[in-house]
């Protein structure tokens, strides 16, 4: 395996992790948790899940860029010669970094806060940001997926 390939293959798990774990969310689990479960049950299981798969997602944050940037240089391009479509991804890149960066750091905390304080009304608000953040995200990172498959030579 050279080392091309063993950046991209991490690169490309890392997409996998972060945008396949959002629709998994979003998809599959909330629908679920909506079905099965009253708000205190429900709120208390997102406090939880949520803390879990951000763990992974930092993991993507971190390594998307450097495996990407990594392919880059070992193809000594920089980001004013790479193909547009890359700079597009970086882009979108940084819009699904800042968006995960509020639902981290802002809304799961009041998630949290609210669940302890057993306050389901907050608890419930802060859960909509959270969906709603998740959701643009998803729509975003596989925006993002399909515009790398299919190499636009715009
Ligand atoms: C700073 C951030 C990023 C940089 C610098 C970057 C850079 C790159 C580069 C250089 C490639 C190789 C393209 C080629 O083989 O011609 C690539 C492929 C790819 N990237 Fe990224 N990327 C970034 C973020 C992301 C994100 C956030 C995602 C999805 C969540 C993503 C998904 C993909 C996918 C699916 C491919 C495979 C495309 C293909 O070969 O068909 N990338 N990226």
């Amino acid at each position: 395996m050279t080392i091309h390939a063993l950046i991209y293959t991490l690169h490309l798990l890392c997409a996998l992790i972060w945008v396949g774990g959002m629709f998994f969310a979003w998809m599959i689990l909330r629908p679920a948790a909506v079905s099965t479960l009253q708000a205190p049950a429900r709120l208390g299981l997102w406090s939880d899940v949520l803390p879990r798969f951000f763990r992974w997602v930092w993991l993507a944050v971190v390594i998307l860029p450097l495996s990407g940037f990594g392919m880059l240089h070992l193809r000594q391009q920089t980001i004013e010669t790479a193909p547009h479509f890359i700079q597009v991804m970086i882009g979108l890149y940084l819009v699904m970094l800042s968006l995960f960066l509020r639902a981290q750091l802002l809304e799961l905390p009041a998630l949290r806060k609210s669940v302890a304080a057993e306050d389901w009304t907050q608890g419930g608000a802060a859960l909509a940001r959270i969906r709603r953040l998740v959701g643009f995200n998803l729509l975003i990172g596989m925006t993002l997926v399909g515009l790398a498959a299919a190499r636009p030579t715009f």
